[in-house]
């Protein structure tokens, strides 16, 4: 079946009214929703965007939109996860939980400031981030049309399709005592896909997880339309799998970040004399190292890293976010010797503007975590990448860059200095890498094709705000 942008013909290619949106509330979900927000405000849409007490993005840099928060005096403690081991599922049910009467509150409000004449336009629809099916079921109710964003790739939705029919065969969950070997089981209806990246967390228990991609599901099922940060020559096949699992229809208008003119939703400081340091750099050089916003990593682990990057003997540029050793709040952490060591070839920063030093002609590598906004950013400035998932959809993401897009591949097991300086020198140095890198550059050229005119994505923007216009 082909998915909405493939079939409809384009005819609008601007709207009117007030796009209400409600994005949760975390930095890879933030990003693609605001870069939306941007989007449809260049096709003529008001925004409002409705959001949570915590994570607020500063509406100044987030540029044209107006913030409504919800539920300012809910109880936020268990509702922020901290590190690769919280229970993500688990916080997201109760975000849902603990801010649908608050949202119910603040949405009846500025459906009320339309009545009163003159006020506010007429808002038209409420997109809602996937795992926000109790946000959807509050709007539903007021009779507000509603579309999801799927802030993660296309695979990652054909998977969690999938998880409970794996379940019914006992697939899922491995029982405890499997050995990890088992683990590697090819999943026949799912390849390249293996069981343990359908294992999305550690801590969360299989009841909180199955009922988290129920909702998912059921958010994309019940919605006007699923909106989806990806590209058709990315992942046509499994894109085409999403339209005919949720018949409804299906945007594929990624890759957002290329398409907003800009949107600054980053809820830390970047540091942007890293740029200046990567102006002195040798082209394709860099190995950037980032594992996003969640993820985190012990103190062992830090230490093997340092030493691994410094005896690779690459340039390196490393963000360090200031909660990414586990139970640290210090970058002091970093073993001694470690910058004599690499002086003027590595820079340590704690946030970076990471689309524009992806974009750098110095970075040569990416060394990620894989969370999709990484993953595509990386795609679309042709960066090959070491993948470190820890969890979530980072694991399916992973395996997509190794084994369909080979622009990268998986360092796996435990982290060790050596094992690490021969993943970056194979990146950065080896035949291996440059192999990678030259089919980074082709799905680079491809996401740059889809954005032009006539190109997948700005086809499916049209049909995307043709859509809003019949509501
Ligand atoms: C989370 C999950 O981890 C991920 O699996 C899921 O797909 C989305 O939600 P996160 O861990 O933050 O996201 O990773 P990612 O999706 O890669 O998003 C991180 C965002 O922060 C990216 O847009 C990246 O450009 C930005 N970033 C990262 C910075 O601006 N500066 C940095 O230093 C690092």
């Amino acid at each position: 079946m082909a998915s909405a942008a493939e079939k409809a013909p384009a005819i609008a290619s601007s709207g009117s009214g007030v796009v209400l949106m409600f994005p949760l509330p975390f930095q890879g979900h933030l990003n693609p929703m605001l870069q939306l927000a941007d989007v449809l405000r260049s096709r003529g849409f008001a925004i409002t965007v409705f959001h949570a007490a915590f994570n607020i993005p500063d509406p100044e840099r987030a540029g044209g939109c107006r913030f409504v928060p919800v539920g300012s005096e809910v109880p936020v403690g268990d509702l922020i996860p901290t590190g690769s081991d919280a229970d993500f599922a688990g916080a997201i049910l109760r975000i849902n939980e603990r801010l649908q009467g608050p949202f119910q509150d603040a949405l009846r409000e500025v459906l009320l400031e339309e009545e009163e004449e003159g006020k506010a336009p007429r808002p038209v629809c409420l997109v809602v981030d996937s795992n926000f099916r109790g946000m959807q079921a509050v709007a539903q109710g007021f009779g507000v049309p509603t579309l999801v964003l799927r802030t993660g790739g296309a695979a990652c939705l054909v998977a969690y399709m999938s998880f409970h029919a794996l379940c019914d065969k006992g697939v899922l969950p491995p029982p405890p005592s499997q050995d990890q070997s088992q683990l590697d089981m090819p999943l026949d209806d799912l390849p390249p896909l293996l069981l343990r990246d359908m294992v999305f967390s550690a801590t969360t228990p299989h009841e909180t997880m199955s009922t988290c991609l129920e909702r998912i599901l059921e958010s994309a099922r019940s919605s006007s339309g699923v909106i989806v940060n990806t590209f058709a020559d990315l992942e046509g096949a499994e894109l085409r799998k999403i339209a005919d699992g949720v018949s409804a229809p299906v945007f594929a208008i990624g890759p957002l970040h290329r398409i907003s003119s800009g949107a600054d939703s980053s809820l830390l400081i970047q540091d942007r004399s890293c740029l200046d340091w990567l102006d002195k750099q040798e082209a394709g050089s860099v190995l950037y190292v980032s594992f996003g916003s969640l993820a985190s990593m012990n103190q062992e682990e830090l230490v093997e890293t340092a030493w691994g990057l410094a005896n690779s003997g690459a340039p390196f540029l490393w963000v360090i976010r200031p909660d990414l050793v586990q139970g640290s709040q210090k970058v002091s952490t970093l073993p001694g010797g470690f910058e004599e060591e690499t002086r003027g070839r590595g820079m340590v920063v704690s946030w970076a503007p990471q689309q524009e030093v992806l974009e750098h002609s110095s970075v040569g590598g990416f060394w990620t975590h894989n969370g999709w906004n990484s993953t595509l950013e990386s795609i679309c400035e042709g960066v090959p990448m070491i993948c470190r998932p820890h969890f979530a959809d980072q694991m399916i993401n992973a395996r997509y860059v190794q084994e369909v897009w080979r622009t990268g591949f998986e360092l796996e097991g435990k982290l060790e200095r050596a094992k690490i300086e021969r993943a970056v020198r194979k990146l950065v140095f080896e035949e291996e890498g440059l192999e990678m890198k030259r089919r980074a550059k082709d799905l680079k050229n491809k996401a740059r094709r889809c954005i032009e005119k006539g190109g997948s994505s700005e086809i499916a923007i049209d049909s995307l705000v043709n859509c809003i216009m019949s509501f």
